[in-house]
């Protein structure tokens, strides 16, 4: 067959090296389906192969099954992923079921089949796989497939494109009994290749790794072109009703509203954002469509569970004028409420009696249309795939209107997923969250050594963070360093001249659009130079308060006026020095500049104070590693200045101080963390040094 819809992975040469091992051959075929996205969502699906080994308690040939476990996904599936279980055993539970509406204590029977100890735990979905007899299986929740299993005909269609050979199970919950309606589909009808599941995805198989693979892949590539054939020449979603606003502005538009919106569903949980403007997602949100399409909800359980059960389309014109918040969020507003009562309402209507408490009844998908879609979420990863979860979604909707008509999963189906017992153990399994979890930094300077310190310190915190500098190859070097440490999701990288306004709003605006806003803006770019006043010129002076003082202020302005667009408070920290308190020889214009530092953070403490941003400094001294500022001049300045060698600085500066310590950017980055990390929430104008105690920079 060739495929056009899918992708052939499948290496002669690869598999041939792993030919005897059935469980590599899972892994390998796993791995290649997880590949392609238009095959399975990320997570989605799990895949299975039964083999005959020996039982360590009895040495008798047994079969044992392997199936992917609960949690990950099949594109980086490896064997510590699989959970394994005597089949025997697994069928043998039939003998204990108390029906269905005893299903949720099968879970844990499956533990007592288990047959490799190392073993993940196994998913609701095992029994699916065990039930069916087959050698190798895979379920898949291909959009392709799921727009048929989605759509009103989808047990005709189903019948008719794959002449009887694929088989139909209505809508019914993945658990035990999900799997013994699989067998019952199989043993009506004999000869079946696969099974489709209504509103939820493809069951397939083979007798080998590679049959159920080739098999896989042509059902679902005859589902896409035939999908593709009904779409040929049709107006989708009803035709276009909005005009997209054209690239740039489309995307200042976004970045525009984008805090407005997090402040909004931040209303309980400060929330990470997401956007995209993909052009299947304007299709979708210009429509004519989209209001009767958007409001019935997604439909297979991945998608909605990630999705909420519906979007919130935002009740703006694409060109509206965004300047002024009040009036924005007067028009928001009553959408948000209304959002939660119709959430709130649904929780109650569908509830039983041991459902586990109301979740954040906040939207997780807004559709803005002419501009793009906004997920909020917990963190970034999050917010990201609830983005490209919605993409399945719409591209489910796409396929079923064309060929027949979507319909969604009924909102008490979609509850009892959402609000499962075993699905609330899941999220109570998942780790704590962090001090700086859902918060957004932009430390200036951060590829310089301070800087960058207190940004690894709030990543490693939780926080999302924009790398920015005006040195191209520092930067290019930080992002790298935080590349391999943190993943793409954690930061993202701006080129800002902190004398610069316009680097400083673009630096803001794609904090606006890479995560939704801010909630910490450190100001910590600097140089410095050390001249006695007769060598001083005006030049220097002009450049250290252009940097250190009008620098601190035009970042704080662009910042702050983003912090008040989200409405719910921030946080301002001042790498100022302890120069800014403390008078020595040489150091008029750098020394003077920082106590400019010092005393606009208290002014703007004062002004800022009612929006519940707070204002505070830190005042490091002596901070050598790592330090472009102690690499050029100033080390010789200084050391000119004390009568001493560059190589004696350090030793000298920690002598001076009265615990006799050396500081170190984790020690800067150590005190911006404690005034953020929730025990100081009381505290503004205040001032933290980190010098190892230096008398005369005591503040009194
Ligand atoms: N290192 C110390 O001993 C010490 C002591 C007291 C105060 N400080 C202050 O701490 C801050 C950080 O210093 P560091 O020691 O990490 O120095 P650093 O030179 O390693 O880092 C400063 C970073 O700011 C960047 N920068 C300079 N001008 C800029 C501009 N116009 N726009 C954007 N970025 C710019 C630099 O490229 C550099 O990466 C500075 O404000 C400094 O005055 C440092
Ligand atoms: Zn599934």
């Amino acid at each position: 067959m060739n495929f056009k819809n899918v992708s052939y992975l499948w290496n002669e040469h690869d598999a041939d090296k792993i030919k005897h091992d059935e469980v590599a051959l899972l892994i390998y075929r796993s791995n290649l389906l997880g590949a392609d996205l238009r095959l399975t969502n990320y997570g989605g699906g799990n895949t299975s192969c039964k083999v005959i080994s020996k039982d360590p308690l009895t040495g008798s040939e047994t079969e044992v099954m392997w199936v992917k476990g609960s949690g990950g996904d099949l594109g980086t599936l490896k064997k510590s992923g699989l959970a394994a279980l005597y089949t025997e055993r697994l069928r043998s539970l039939t003998n204990v079921y108390r029906g269905i509406e005893h299903e949720d204590e099968m879970v844990a029977l499956f533990n007592h089949c288990i047959f490799d100890l190392e073993s993940k735990a196994p998913s609701i979905d095992t029994p699916l796989h065990g039930f069916l007899p087959f050698k190798h299986i895979d379920h898949l929740h291909p959009d392709a497939a799921i727009a048929i299993a989605a759509s009103k005909d989808g047990e005709q269609i189903t019948k008719e494109l794959f002449s009887g050979k694929i088989g139909w199970v209505g809508w019914q919950k993945p658990g035990f009994d999900l799997g013994l309606q699989l067998k019952k589909c199989l043993d009506e009808n004999p000869g079946i290749r696969g099974i489709m599941l209504g509103s939820h995805g493809l069951f397939t198989w083979g007798d080998t790794a590679y049959e159920c693979y080739i098999n896989s892949l042509e059902v679902i590539e005859q589902c896409a072109e035939f999908i593709n054939s009904k779409i040929a020449g049709k107006t989708t979603f009803g035709g276009q009703k909005i005009t997209s606003l054209e690239g740039i502005k489309r995307i200042e538009q976004a970045a525009e509203i984008a805090p407005i919106l997090r402040g909004l569903c931040s209303s309980q949980q400060k929330m990470i954002g997401h956007f995209t403007d993909d052009e299947r997602v304007l299709e979708f949100i210009n429509s004519n469509d989209l209001s009767r399409l958007a409001p019935m909800g997604t439909s297979c359980p991945d998608h909605f569970l990630r999705t909420k059960i519906s979007p919130l389309i935002l009740p703006l014109l694409p060109t509206e004028d965004l300047s002024d918040t009040a009036s924005i969020k007067s028009k928001l507003i009553p959408e948000f409420v209304a959002y939660r009562k119709m959430y709130a309402e649904y929780y109650n209507t569908c509830k039983h009696s041991n459902s586990p408490a109301i979740r954040d009844a906040n939207p997780v998908v807004l559709l803005y249309p002419g501009i793009g879609m906004f997920t909020f979420a917990k963190d970034k990863q999050t917010a990201r795939v609830a983005s490209e979860f919605y993409i399945n979604a719409i591209n489910v909707m796409k396929g079923s209107e064309a060929i027949s008509s979507y319909t969604s999963l009924p909102r008490q189906e979609a509850f009892n997923i959402e609000y499962w017992l075993l699905e609330e153990a899941k999220l109570q399994r998942m780790p704590k969250p962090k001090a700086l979890s859902g918060r957004v930094v932009l430390v200036t300077g951060s590829a310089g050594g301070i800087g960058k310190g207190i940004s690894k310190k709030f990543a490693d915190e939780g926080a999302c963070v924009i790398l920015n500098d005006n040195d191209q190859n520092r930067l290019n070097s930080a992002a790298e360093e935080f590349n391999a440490k943190y993943g793409k999701d954690v930061f993202t990288t701006a080129l800002v001249d902190v004398t610069n306004k316009e680097t400083i709003n673009q630096a803001f605006n794609t904090a606006a659009l890479y995560f939704g806003g801010i909630d910490i803006i450190v100001n910590n770019a600097g140089i410095s130079i050390s001249k006695p006043v007769e060598d001083h010129t005006e030049k220097d002076w002009d450049l250290l308060y252009d940097i250190l003082v009008k620098g601190q202020f035009l970042v704080t302005q662009s910042g702050v006026k983003l912090l008040r667009k989200q409405g719910f408070g921030g946080d301002v920290i001042n790498i100022v020095s302890k120069n800014a308190l403390v008078s020595g020889p040489n150091n008029a214009g750098y020394g003077s500049a920082k106590a400019a530092q010092l005393h606009l953070s208290r002014l703007n403490a004062a002004e800022f104070g009612p929006d519940k941003i707070r204002v505070n400094t830190v005042n490091p001294d002596a901070v050598i590693s790592d330090s472009k500022i102690w690499a050029g001049d100033w080390a010789a300045g200084r050391a000119k200045a004390y009568g001493i060698t560059v190589e004696e600085l350090p030793s000298f500066y920690a002598k001076r101080t009265l615990l006799n310590e050396i500081i170190l950017p984790e020690d800067i980055a150590n005190a911006c963390f404690a005034i953020v990390g929730g025990l100081l929430n009381k505290s503004t104008g205040n001032v933290i040094n980190v010098d190892g105690g230096v008398a005369a920079g005591f503040v009194r």
